[in-house]
């Protein structure tokens, strides 16, 4: 077994330097020929971060010679990008490699590979436990891909390359084969916060900022490949913090000042680094920054706050909340919710239901508390049955859902700002977002595809909304 587990990539330059950006934004990545042509599919599940992880590892591969294909039964190497933030990652992993032995008996050549977080959380006992699995990742490793490969195609057993390049500044140009009118770009990696239910910290590792000269250059590029809006990445997108001291919201109004991009959105900021800097920016710039702010609150008790070391209470939440309504009006709200928590009581989980009406999200994301590995609460002793776990959740979003019927049907008869992003042969229609990040549907012809059009709602779903288009 090849093991470079452990070990620490490093760079001269620190990430919080302040001497001049010398390394040029295009790093040279393996242009070998290793993929001889051989199909890759990559099988994702999880996040925004590892959808964009995996059009990067398409790319990589691409770069190598390798064709993505759309099915694993077409292809010589199938990759597991895999999620650990919830649920039992480690066994749909397993489980869907078993869903490939039947591949490898007709492919002899067929290489498994798994990464993304659950690779770094489980490195070489994937392969102890799954003699199938060929190769193992983290995130860190991903531009090491090619190189992991051709090492996997020389020698006879697995190899597994999970570790965190810790000291190496974050420098990670998008590379994405074929941008879309909507493209995700990072900006921050990793996350220092540690919430006591939280596995990032363990499979993300120390947060970084690429540097600011570096966003902005590749956003410019995308616009040039026809680019329209850009949703800026990061576990905790707000503490940003450029080697040159720049900070979100400098980031934010750089972006739209100094760009051509038509509209900015991000995710997922943290309530704690929500500052009124960050407000006055967005509503200064409401013609490029959209109005839409994704800001888990994670639970409305403050009790459950503090043991989930979130550094917030459930005043201060609803106060920044209070604030960004005041000085955004029209803005739209999402969050994330966790129901279960250990300790939590009826008393703390009806505080939650009563924010969640108050607040008035347009939607949320709730989820039962599961314990993950390495995390502290996973050891709290208090933990909630499963059977009141799932009776809160259903609960919630009962009572979510009131309160975002009524919110959809107040859009029915508005005239919204819809950037188009595809056309349905099978269907007719166009498909595109409202700065408020609503999808809307509507007929029209397929070259508007790029174009930000007006669109009047005329029926409201609580999740689309169906519209006709005024030409203007
Ligand atoms: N259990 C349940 N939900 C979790 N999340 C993160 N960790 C856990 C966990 N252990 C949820 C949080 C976070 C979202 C991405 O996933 O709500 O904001
Ligand atoms: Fe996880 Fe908390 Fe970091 Fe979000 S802020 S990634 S929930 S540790």
């Amino acid at each position: 077994m090849i093991e470079t587990t452990g070990r620490e990539t490093t760079n001269s330059s620190s990430p919080t330097s302040t001497t001049p950006i010398q390394t040029p934004i295009l790093k040279t990545y393996s242009n070998q020929d290793i993929g001889k042509g051989r199909g890759v599919y990559v099988s994702t599940y999880g996040c925004q971060m590892n959808v964009n992880d995996s059009e990067r590892m398409y790319s990589l591969l691409e770069m190598a010679n390798f064709t993505p294909v759309p099915t694993p039964e077409q292809a010589s190497l199938i990759i597991i990008n895999s999620c650990s933030v919830r649920e039992k990652p480690v066994h749909k992993v397993y489980s869907e490699v078993g869903t490939f032995r039947k591949l490898r008996e007709k492919n002899p050549d067929l290489k498994i590979g798994v990464g993304g977080c659950v690779g770094s959380q489980e490195k070489d006992n994937l392969v102890k436990k799954q003699p199938m699995i060929d190769f193992v990742f983290g995130t860190d490793t991903i531009d090491k891909l090619p190189e992991i490969i051709a090492k996997v195609y020389q020698s006879e057993g697995p190899t597994i390359d999970t570790q965190f390049a810790h000291r190496a500044p974050y420098y990670v140009e998008t590379l994405i084969r074929n941008p879309g009118v909507s493209t995700f770009v990072n900006v921050t990696k990793g996350c220092d916060n540690f919430c006591t239910f939280c596995v990032v910290p363990y499979t993300r590792g120390r947060e970084k900022s690429r540097p600011y000269t570096h966003v902005l250059k590749d956003v410019q590029e995308l616009i040039q490949r026809g680019v329209k809006e850009i949703t800026l990445l990061g576990q905790n997108v707000n503490s940003y913090e450029s080697e040159c001291g720049k900070d979100f919201a400098d980031l934010l109004k750089g972006l739209a000042v100094e760009t051509n991009i038509e509209r900015i959105r991000y995710t997922t900021s943290h309530p704690k680094d929500f500052d009124e800097k960050l407000m006055d920016v967005m509503a200064q710039h409401q013609n490029k920054i959209c109005e839409y702010i994704h800001l888990p609150v994670q639970s409305g008790s403050s009790r459950i706050l503090h043991t989930m070391n979130r550094g917030y209470t459930r005043e201060q939440y609803l106060e920044k909340i209070q604030k960004i309504k005041s000085i955004i009006p029209n803005v739209v709200l999402s969050t994330d919710i966790i129901v279960g928590f250990p300790g939590e009581t009826e008393e703390d989980f009806q505080e939650t239901v009563r924010l969640v009406q108050d607040v008035a999200y347009e939607t949320i994301f709730a989820f039962k508390y599961s314990p993950r590995p390495f995390t502290k609460a996973a050891r709290f002793e208090d933990q909630v049955p499963e059977s009141v776990k799932e009776r809160r959740l259903a609960e919630l979003f009962e009572a979510h859902n009131k309160i975002s019927f009524e919110l959809a049907k107040q859009y029915e008869g508005q005239v919204l700002q819809v950037l188009v992003e595809d056309y349905s042969e099978e269907r007719g229609n166009l498909h595109g977002r409202s700065t408020q990040n609503k999808n809307v549907y509507f007929l029209g012809p397929k070259d508007m595809v790029g174009q930000t059009v007006s669109v009047k709602i005329t029926k409201a779903f609580p999740s689309t909304l169906r519209g006709e288009w005024i030409p203007t």
